[in-house]
């Protein structure tokens, strides 16, 4: 088939994108307020320096919390909630009186870099979208009138999902009907050296996909590279729905002569629990989801269009948000409870000090519960053998041999590997069967290796990795190769529609 040249067009658009950036990467939080018991301020700004959070980006302009953030150097989105929006939109002399409260009387003890103006307000407040552009443009003249413009950022948080045909990415458009708002607003973050901030919620893409987007894809496990997903115009590959997603952006962004306006990543993350018709928000997905994307991102490995530029972004979120309505995962996005104890401990292993607060020595892997027994048994064959564990002690008349049952048996082996390895990601999941747990699955004689602080510096062995294929696991391969082929259905419908 030969190629259409719209196509030719597209790839044309895409190399002559200019996106630059010197800046590194960083990851921040979100700190959203609805819980029964919110912490004080100044045990908000503990917990951020505990764990060595340097970005945030608060929903509002709480004083209390400006006032706590001063002096600390942690550097502070603000926003205007949606409920305001109307009245700056509509007033420069509100604009201006929000900005001075707001803003200047707290800078620059409180580093405050940004302001968000509304959240996601072309799909959240439709209503108030003819206004957006002009709150940017008033909410900037204010910090223009204080020489503050270059300091301190302006821009909206936009919902990933007003970028329609986001795969192949170099197709994706945004919703054409919001080009009248979109159009005058990459203008706004051109001229005034801002970025575009991009809500990205790879688990609900997942959950919306039935079953399209493979659960790996969006937690950005390795895939198989003859199963990863490659955009047939550029050829790049896509390992992850998070790439795919900002590099959408920039295409769609394109697509209306936009090529230097940088991608910052305002809200993403997965949730810790949901639902019963909400299976994947677990524990184990929340923490290889976050722990995994930021790795990725502070390794600096930008986009598969922009290798190398920094997308630097923020988690949602840092606590749960007990009094959240909705589904039960609306409640479990958080890293932290309210007292600050973490959710899970992220593995983080080697990858900056970000959220590495050093409690990983007191963690275990454990057999899922409800894990398939089959699944277990094969990957305790797996530690016990190619894993080099040393299982005698699961030997009848052993320290471990009772409780007599797989799981049992499967924990003892998959947490003496998971110190063996020094607990580098990924060597607690044995096919998705084992997870990590702060509890110290030990009992009576049978001692387990976290609780002797043994750690890969004192057993020498060399890493195998645990293939998907190396304990039949077929499901994940079926849904891969089903998802290319919807997706390369969606590719040929949309060349013949513009043909
Ligand atoms: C607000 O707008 C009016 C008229 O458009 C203009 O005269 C005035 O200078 C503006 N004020 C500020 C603070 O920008
Ligand atoms: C705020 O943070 C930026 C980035 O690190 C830094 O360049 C700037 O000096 C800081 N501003 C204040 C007022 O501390
Ligand atoms: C595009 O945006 C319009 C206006 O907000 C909305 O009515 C329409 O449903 C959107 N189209 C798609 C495909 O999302
Ligand atoms: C983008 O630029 C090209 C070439 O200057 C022009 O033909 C096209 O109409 C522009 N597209 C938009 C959406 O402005
Ligand atoms: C970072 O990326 C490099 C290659 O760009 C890779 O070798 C390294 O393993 C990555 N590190 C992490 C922690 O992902
Ligand atoms: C982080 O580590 C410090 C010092 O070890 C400890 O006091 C604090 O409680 C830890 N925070 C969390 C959330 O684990
Ligand atoms: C981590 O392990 C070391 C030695 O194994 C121990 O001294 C230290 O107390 C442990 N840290 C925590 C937070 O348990
Ligand atoms: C664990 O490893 C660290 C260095 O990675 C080392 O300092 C520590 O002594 C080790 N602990 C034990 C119990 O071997
Ligand atoms: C680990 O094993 C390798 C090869 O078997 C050996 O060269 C190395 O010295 C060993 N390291 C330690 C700390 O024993
Ligand atoms: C893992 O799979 C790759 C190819 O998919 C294969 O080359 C390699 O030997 C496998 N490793 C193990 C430990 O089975």
């Amino acid at each position: 088939m030969a190629v259409p040249p719209f196509v030719l067009l597209l790839i044309f658009v895409g190399c002559a994108s200019t996106v630059t950036s010197d800046q590194d990467p960083f990851i921040g939080v979100n700190i959203g307020t609805d819980l029964s018991d919110m912490p004080h301020p100044t045990q908000v700004v503990a917990l951020l320096k505990a764990q060595n959070i340097r970005h945030i980006r608060l929903y509002n302009t709480d004083r209390g919390m400006l006032v706590a953030l001063a002096n600390t150097g942690i550097q502070v989105i603000v926003s205007v909630p949606n409920e305001q929006l109307l009245g700056i939109g509509q007033s420069n002399s509100t604009a201006a009186n929000w900005v001075s409260q707001n803003v200047i009387a707290h800078y620059p003890a409180t580093n405050i870099t940004g302001i968000s103006v509304g959240s996601e307000v072309l799909t959240a407040l439709p209503n108030a979208a003819p206004i957006l552009v002009n709150a940017l443009k008033f909410i900037h003249s204010a910090l223009v009138a204080s020489n503050l413009d270059r300091q301190i950022k302006v821009s909206t948080p936009l919902s990933s999902s007003i970028i329609l045909d986001s795969f192949p990415p170099s197709q994706a458009f945004f919703n054409k009907s919001l080009n009248p708002v979109l159009v005058p607003m990459l203008n706004f973050l051109q001229s005034t050296g801002s970025y575009l901030m991009l809500n990205v919620y790879p688990y609900y893409d997942y959950m919306q996909s039935n079953g399209v987007i493979p659960l790996d894809y969006a937690l950005f496990k390795p895939l198989p590279s003859n199963k990863e997903a490659v955009d047939a115009n550029t050829l790049l590959h896509y390992t992850n729905v998070f790439d795919a997603t900002v590099d959408a952006t920039y295409f769609a962004m394109a697509f209306l002569n936009f090529t230097n306006i940088p991608v910052v990543v305002t809200e993403t993350g997965w949730p810790s629990k949901g639902d019963s018709n909400e299976p994947d928000a677990t524990l184990v997905n929340a923490n290889t989801y976050n722990s995994n994307l930021i790795r990725h991102v502070l390794n600096k490995t930008g986009t598969p269009k922009h290798p190398g530029i920094a997308v630097s972004t923020y988690i949602y979120e840092l606590y749960n948000e007990d009094t959240k309505a909705g589904p039960l995962s609306e409640k479990n996005w958080g890293l932290f409870d309210a007292s600050g104890s973490p959710i899970y401990i992220l593995h983080l292993t080697g990858s900056g000090s970000v959220l590495a607060n050093d409690t990983t020595n007191q963690t275990y892997c454990t057999a899922k519960e409800g894990a398939d027994p089959k699944m277990l048994q094969a990957a305790l064959d797996w530690a016990c053998g190619v894993g080099k564990v040393d299982c005698s002690p699961l030997m009848q008349g052993e320290s471990c041999y009772e409780p007599d049952t797989v799981s049992a048996h499967a924990t003892y082996a998959f947490d003496t590997y998971y110190h063996q390895m020094g607990k580098a990601p990924g060597s607690c999941d044995f096919n998705g069967v084992a997870a990590v747990t702060t509890t110290n699955p030990g009992h009576g004689s049978c001692i387990f290796s976290g609780s002797l602080g043994r750690n890969a510096t004192s057993v020498n062995v060399t890493a195998p990795s645990m293939n998907s294929t190396t304990s039949g696991s077929p499901a994940g391969n079926h849904y891969t190769s089903m998802s290319c082929f919807l997706l390369w259905m969606k590719v040929l419908v949309w060349i013949a529609l513009f043909l």
